[in-house]
């Protein structure tokens, strides 16, 4: 015990001292191996952005008709690129890997959390896609037809996604740690078809029963034809005659070839909802050519990869957009072997993420910062005991990185040698934008450095819309980009509204604030809408005030984000309750189960403080920043233009009361 408390101490101090250093160049035994080594990508790359993408695409995709336009941006901001061109994306994640005779190349090492292990090759995943493609067209599903995806981090989570992008359907995948009610929610919305979900998921030695739920929420939903159940765990699972099919069965039934249809560039591939500044989720649409080049070029140059050699891992969960572009359809679409993971990082033991490092062998991890964070509490004896030689790059990705993370994680899990790839990125905008070149770029330790080649963001003046050269301002996507959402799925105007009003129909506004220092570097902050990030889960605060306000013992809630040292940040919930309803430790559980009923248990407020009243202006308007003040500890700001500026000194109150109970 001693000795490890004496190394943690030592590693303390050392990271300490490394705080002083400003810039880590690419250590030189990347450098000299690493495919892009070259500054003047850059150049070359802002000489002409869309000459730049088109060539990526050219290169890294096998189109069935070659596009002969690049962008076309005739109607802003419903750019379209590529768009005389065909392709098809499950062909280039499968088909031509096995065409080039990489058939037996391991697509996934697939490891369960009771320790199976299965390893799927590119041969076996096209198969399993091929027969998947065919039963769904024999269930009814057609090209354009919107598919639930509802699973757990399976193999079948691929060859759903896959399956559907091979015939023309449009994948809808909802994370499995979202409720039954958040699925009913996304399916109603994009009037889905049929869904793809499990008859039980595990989660560290339990099983939840998903289909049964499922049924409770989803039960009537009228445009829900059809519901497959991939036998996951094998528990018994309510099946509807008529409606709910096996998917081993109609797999087993259906014709094993199923020839990829060539997709027009611009055909949808997928909706994904995620969080904005309303309770109602956005549904982000991505297309085909420009996703797959967006994708590809990333997956390939920000991880220096290697497919031949690679065994690369991105540890974050298919349900949200980096699982979509960096474990399925990037890693795929460049014949990468990666790790699918289905467990948590801590069962069955803490050392597990190390072990599976050490087993695969694997050469790149991509995680987020909130893992990072639970390990450095676990501590750096964990890792320790396992060999991780064989990593040679690190990524991390989803929130602010702080630089104590950067380094612990540089020191103790890439053992010095690793460089680190800070991407930040957003589900809108499908790839990764700001990011490191891993043996280019000079990296300092919570930067996300610059953007990538092709890529124009600026840091504006929120007033003007002007660059700033110091300080801090708004974060701008200033030129459209392949793998650009071109839509919210049947919200055209909120599309508009949300991201192209601010400055115009030409400039992406991305709803982070940032700042650039003296080189150029860029330091995102965070969100400056009403949208909160929970260990990179997106949340909107008005998402969780209406579960909340759902509870009948609540009369009001305000929600916001909390800087939390584990998770980033973490949801506080300011409630006021019904009158004659005395605030008890029972109802503050009621009040989290009824979030993870209607939201999901990652949504569940860490802190709940009981308030008479809410601070409002004249109009009504929650002041939410007050709330933040208050609930951080801070001088409060202005308080002038409150209704009752009587509130705040009562909320005072009652959170020092809150602190007298702990
Ligand atoms: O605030 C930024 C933060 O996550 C938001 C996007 O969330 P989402 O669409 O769920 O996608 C997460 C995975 C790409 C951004 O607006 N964010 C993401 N990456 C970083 C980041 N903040 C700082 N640094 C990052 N590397």
């Amino acid at each position: 015990m001693s000795d490890t408390a004496g190394d943690n101490t030592a590693l303390e101090q050392e990271l300490d001292r490394m705080l002083e250093i400003e810039k880590f160049p690419p250590p030189a035994e990347f450098r000299d191996r690493a495919t892009w080594s070259d500054p003047a990508i850059y150049e070359e790359a802002a000489a002409d952005p869309v000459a730049w993408w088109t060539a990526r695409s050219k290169e890294l995709l096998d189109w069935d008709t070659p596009p002969t336009e690049g962008l076309d941006d005739s109607d802003p901001p419903f750019y379209k690129w590529f768009s005389d061109g065909r392709i098809n994306a499950s062909a280039q994640c499968l088909d031509r890997h096995v065409a080039a005779g990489n058939g037996e190349r391991v697509a996934y090492h697939w490891r369960g959390e009771e320790g199976e292990r299965r390893d799927v090759t590119y041969a076996e995943l096209l198969a399993s896609t091929e027969r998947f493609a065919n039963a769904l067209k024999d269930l009814g599903v057609d090209k354009g037809d919107v598919v639930g995806i509802y699973l757990p981090m399976i193999p079948e989570v691929a060859v759903a996604m896959l399956a559907c992008a091979r015939i023309g359907a449009i994948h809808n995948v909802v994370f499995g740690g979202f409720s039954a009610e958040s699925v009913r929610e996304r399916m109603e919305f994009s009037e889905a078809k049929a869904l793809v979900t499990v008859d039980g998921a595990r989660r560290k030695g339990r099983t939840a029963p998903i289909k049964e739920q499922v049924d409770e929420h989803l039960g009537d939903l009228g445009s829900l034809e059809k519901i497959v159940v991939v036998r996951a765990t094998g528990i018994d699972c309510p099946m509807s005659e008529g409606r709910d099919v096996f998917y081993d069965e109609v797999c087993e039934a259906a014709e094993a070839d199923c020839p990829a249809q060539p997709m027009e560039a611009e055909h949808p591939l997928f909706i994904l909802y995620t969080s904005g500044s309303t309770a109602k989720p956005k549904g982000i649409l991505h297309t085909t050519g420009g996703y797959m080049t967006g994708v590809t070029t990333t997956h390939r140059y920000v991880f220096d990869l290697k497919p031949e050699t690679d065994v690369y891992w991105c540890a974050a969960d298919v349900g949200w957009i980096t699982g979509h572009s960096y474990i399925v359809y990037g890693p795929l679409s460049n014949g990468a072997t990666s790790v699918m993971w289905e467990g948590a990082p801590d069962y069955p033991h803490k050392g597990i993420w190390w072990e599976t490092v050490q087993d695969t062998g694997a050469t790149i991890l991509y995680a987020a910062p909130t893992a990072i964070r639970t390990f450095i509490k676990w501590g750096a004896d964990i890792p320790a005991k396992y060999d991780l030689s064989s990593l040679r790059l690190l990524g991390s990705v989803g929130e602010p990185i702080n630089p104590k993370a950067w380094l612990w994680y540089h020191q103790v899990i890439g053992g010095g040698r690793c460089p680190i790839v800070d991407t930040w990125w957003q589900t809108e905008t499908g790839a990764i934008m700001i990011t490191p070149l891993a043996g280019i770029t000079e990296t300092k330790p919570g930067s996300a450095t610059t953007p990538f080649p092709g890529v124009s963001a600026e840091v504006v003046d929120e007033r003007e819309g002007t660059p700033v050269s110091e300080g801090q301002g708004l974060l701008m996507l200033e030129a459209p980009w392949p793998s650009m959402l071109r839509t919210l799925y049947k919200e055209d105007e909120r599309f508009v509204e949300t991201y192209f009003s601010r400055f115009g129909k030409e400039r992406y506004l991305v709803g982070d604030a940032a700042r650039r220092d003296a080189d150029g570097y860029f330091w995102v902050i965070g969100r400056i809408d009403d949208v909160v990030n929970v260990s990179g889960h997106r949340l909107s605060t008005a998402e969780v005030e209406s579960a909340i306000v759902a509870h009948e013992a609540v009369a009001e809630a305000a929600v916001i984000g909390q800087s939390d040292p584990d998770t980033g940040q973490a949801i506080c919930a300011f409630v006021t309750l019904r009158g004659g309803t005395e605030p008890s430790d029972d109802l503050q559980e009621g009040i989290r189960g009824e979030v993870a009923e209607r939201i999901g248990k990652f949504a569940r407020p860490k802190r709940i403080v009981w308030a008479d009243d809410l601070p409002k202006t004249r109009s009504g308007k929650i002041m939410r920043r007050l709330l933040r003040d208050i609930a951080e500890g801070r001088a409060l700001g202005d308080v002038t233009t409150l209704r009752d500026p009587g509130v705040m000194a009562e909320l005072e109150r009652q959170i020092a009361a809150e602190g007298d109970e702990d």
